[in-house]
């Protein structure tokens, strides 16, 4: 496929080095509110020669033979419309990169930290977070990932919170972040929080009644915003193309997951268990309940996957 059109994106100027440091920060902010609230930060990524299009051209078709690593749709979206809420699309995801001026798309690519330059973006980056925070990378996480984000001008990506812990680097293009305080229970009741934990990842419910309570970061290249895990957002891109790249990991957190777990199913039954985090001692409890038959689908789920790739 062609990238002529995306040539606004080739600069002379792009570096191919990865800075030093990625990250400018304030320590102490930095240090406080990590994975409690966003905030913004400066980056050194937004003229690197990894992001422009071609070389996202090439990252995209080396991607899309890979199961679950692109994801996209386009047409007019509303802030609450569903990810998997697909409308009918008439043209390929070829199409809709080459013409992304117009195809109001969303293209994401996951595990974009396959191209090695963005591998080494992310090792530094994520090296500078587990300096600034403190937290044991080796014992307390259990994997990290880059995905980027190619987006059309005035493209709306839809509300939904993530299990990731993340930091969003603006590369081109102007976009506005709205971010929700995940432990407003308003916004983000815990039956939403429980069903998203165990079976839906779309289970976050757009509430345009509170949109008021949110905060919102412009994020222009060399900008970045840090997004907790679990704080609902939603995006609104300016009136030119946008490409930003996520660098996030998540936590070995099973036990907090199988406490959300417990009470999704508690809930099912008819009652009314305690929300995550009121009561340490009920929530050993139900994280060990739940290990037993988590284990169990999980071996079930690889086993189908082995099945399935043979
Ligand atoms: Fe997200």
């Amino acid at each position: 496929m062609s990238t002529a059109v995306t040539s606004s994106l080739q600069s002379p100027l792009a570096s191919t080095s990865i800075p030093q440091r990625i990250y400018s920060v304030d320590r102490q902010q930095f240090a406080r509110d990590f994975n409690e609230r966003p905030f913004m930060v400066d980056h050194a990524l937004s003229g690197h020669s990894a992001f422009t299009m071609d070389r996202l051209h090439d990252l995209l078709e080396r991607s899309l033979p890979i199961r679950d690593k692109v994801y996209w749709n386009a047409g007019k979206r509303e802030v609450g419309q569903k990810w998997s809420d697909r409308p009918g699309r008439d043209f390929s995801i070829e199409e809709a990169f080459r013409r992304i001026r117009e195809s109001d798309a969303w293209i994401i690519i996951f595990g974009a930290d396959r191209d090695p330059e963005i591998h080494a973006m992310l090792e530094e980056g994520l090296k500078e977070v587990q300096e600034l925070t403190g937290i044991d990378f080796a014992r307390e996480v259990k994997n990290m990932q880059s995905i980027v984000f190619i987006t059309s001008p005035h493209r709306i990506s839809e509300y939904h919170i993530d299990r990731e812990c993340s930091m969003l680097l603006q590369i081109h293009g102007k976009k506005t972040i709205h971010i929700f305080d995940q432990n407003d229970r308003e916004v983000l009741p815990e039956e939403e929080k429980e069903r998203f934990w165990s079976v839906d990842n779309n289970a976050a419910i757009y509430k345009p009644h509170f949109q008021d309570r949110a905060r919102s970061f412009l994020l222009e290249p060399g900008k970045a915003v840090h997004i907790p895990i679990n704080a609902p957002h939603w995006l609104q891109n300016g009136d030119d193309i946008s490409v930003s790249v996520n660098q996030n990991f998540q936590f070995r957190n099973e036990r907090y997951a199988n406490v959300y777990r417990a009470n999704y199913y508690m809930r099912k039954l008819g009652m009314h268990p305690s929300p995550r985090g009121a009561h340490p001692g009920r929530d050993r409890m139900k994280a060990k309940a739940m290990s037993v038959p988590v284990n169990v689908a999980k071996k079930v789920s690889a086993i189908r996957a082995k099945m399935k790739s043979a």
